[in-house]
């Protein structure tokens, strides 16, 4: 049995998690990620038939029975998940029973997987169904994109159209736009049923005067995809302000969809 803590996913949820502390998404312990793991990859690293201890999703999981994740942990810093993986980090399966959690490595403390559960694993189901491909569920607070939602309408054909004109690729790299809910309660199932209504629609959703959620293939991909949208924020943060000389107009932003064969919201666009 190879060594978790040389697993590639546990690097790659290591180096995930430091970059975005270091952006300045994830105060304290804010943000969290879950990340869909293949089974024989997992088996080269953990006995599979040893569950360290079970925990109540406390929401109906049938769909992903089986299934297996990387999950930070509630109330933990991003800013450790580095040197500290194993008390940060839990690996869970879903139990045949479709509401327990199978501990298979980690939270050696004796805690457990992040309070947004309901919001990651729901998405998770919301974006395989779309895309069997989909891996990665993120969650933080970037503080361009947080300032934005106190100063722009919490409209998602408004908020996209903005986003899209503050930098170029922006509508390449996100044409599917990003939906927008009102500030909710966090941490429960209610807010976690409305982003995967979103998530079929989105790949990234803003929770309003909260923060973001994306979902992709690959880490970078889904990192890549916040990482855009806070840029774009920045960019109207540092710009709102200020009188508007120029701007990359409706019939250009068209115009980079079609060059780079991108399927975009067209609705978004005043056309
Ligand atoms: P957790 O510490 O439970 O992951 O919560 C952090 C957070 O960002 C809540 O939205
Ligand atoms: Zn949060």
């Amino acid at each position: 049995m190879k060594n978790i803590l040389n697993a590639p996913f546990v690097e790659e949820m290591k180096k995930t998690t430091a970059n975005m502390y270091r952006l300045g998404w994830d105060e304290r312990n804010g943000g969290n990620i879950s990340y869909l793991l293949d089974e024989s990859e997992v088996a080269e690293y953990l006995d599979l038939t040893h569950v360290v201890r079970t925990i109540p999703t406390g929401f109906d999981t049938a769909a992903l029975i089986g299934k297996i994740f990387i999950v930070t942990g509630t109330g933990k810093y991003f800013k450790n998940v580095e040197s500290d993986p194993a008390n940060n980090l839990g690996i869970i399966r879903i139990g045949e029973d479709g509401t327990t959690a199978e501990l298979l490595w980690g939270y050696e403390d004796g805690s457990r997987f992040t309070s947004e559960l309901p919001a990651h694993l729901m998405s998770h189901m919301a974006r395989l169904a779309v895309d069997p491909e989909n891996r990665v569920v993120m969650h933080c607070h970037p503080t361009h994109t947080l300032a934005m939602n106190y100063v722009h309408e919490l409209n998602e054909k408004k908020f996209t159209h903005t986003l899209w004109e503050m930098c170029t690729e922006c509508i390449v790299v996100f044409p599917d736009g990003v939906g927008v809910l009102p500030w909710m309660l966090c941490g429960t199932n209610s807010i976690g049923e409305a982003t995967a209504e979103k998530m079929k629609e989105f790949r990234l959703v803003i929770w309003g005067m909260h923060g973001i959620y994306g979902a992709g293939k690959t880490m970078d991909e889904t990192f890549g995809l916040i990482e855009t949208v806070e840029k774009a924020a920045q960019i109207y943060m540092l710009t709102a302000h200020l009188p508007r000389i120029n701007t990359i107009k409706d019939k250009e932003l068209v115009e980079l969809a079609e060059f780079f064969e991108v399927e975009y919201r067209k609705d978004f666009l005043n056309l």
